[in-house]
């Protein structure tokens, strides 16, 4: 059985201070214990350490929002995947849309980011997910089949244990409107079948596929409920402990 992942992404968001009162609100409210369910959160670089400092011990993990592909040197301004491993991350978040439409980042690069995230054994979230102008002319899975070749290129089978796929419609991602629990539903299934057809049965079963976009503790559970959704990837829900706690409970729910 997949376990279930829910993982908020604080973006650029939060300070020195609320970044250590949301983490220790998480550690105090979260209780995963005999459950099938993961916790993770990733906030700002500059933060990763003190939060590792307050999660150590407790079931929330930690992830990063990027990772430059070179291991080292003169590459101003980047963080490589050693960094990440070496400052306690077991995750780390790849090919967001932000990072797709608003930095720029093709598949090729997200794929080099891949290889070198894998290569120091983080767990790489990937994110993929269509624009509304693609759902509505009715690209949305060539644009998914696209995104999942190109970020998966050369990842063979048995490293596909440490890929998790976050499935995010662009159009559902800070707008509070929530793709419905049909239309996640449908590109999960279409992700897993892609996953069945490209590797094996196996890695397709095995595959946590959260959704991402407007998630709340209000519709949690409806999308969390869906056979082929395995979690939450959680943006501006995941800011706050009192609203970021009932997706994890809903999913803690889900689990027992
Ligand atoms: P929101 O939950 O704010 O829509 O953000 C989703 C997201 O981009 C998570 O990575």
């Amino acid at each position: 059985m997949r376990r279930f992942l829910i993982a908020g992404n604080w973006k650029m968001n939060s300070t020195s201070a609320s970044a250590k009162e949301l983490a220790q609100g998480l550690v105090d409210g979260v209780s995963l214990k005999d459950t099938d369910v993961e916790v993770l959160i990733s906030p700002p670089f500059p933060y990763l350490s003190q939060v590792k400092s307050i999660v150590d011990g407790s079931p929330v993990q930690l992830g990063a929002q990027n990772a430059y592909f070179e291991a080292q040197g003169a590459f101003t301004g980047e963080t490589s995947a050693d960094m990440l491993t070496d400052i306690g991350c077991s995750h780390v978040i790849l090919g967001h849309s932000e990072r797709r439409h608003v930095l720029g980042e093709s598949d090729e690069i997200i794929n080099k980011k891949v290889h070198a995230c894998l290569n120091e054994g983080l767990t790489v979230i990937l994110c993929v997910g269509e624009l509304l102008k693609d759902r509505e002319s009715n690209q949305t899975e060539s644009v998914l089949e696209t995104q999942m070749k190109g970020g998966l290129k050369g990842v063979e089978a048995g490293a596909m244990g440490k890929i998790v796929i976050a499935y995010e419609p662009v159009w559902a991602i800070g707008t509070g409107v929530t793709a419905s629990p049909e239309q996640a539903e449908a590109a999960h299934q279409f992700l897993r079948n892609w996953l069945s057809e490209n590797y094996n049965a196996e890695v397709s079963e095995q595959m946590q596929i959260l959704y991402g976009g407007s998630v709340k503790g209000s519709n949690a559970n409806e999308l969390l409920s869906q056979t082929n959704v395995d979690g939450a990837l959680v943006g501006g829900a995941s800011l706050k402990a009192d609203q970021f706690l009932p997706i994890i409970e809903a999913a803690v729910g889900l689990s027992s």
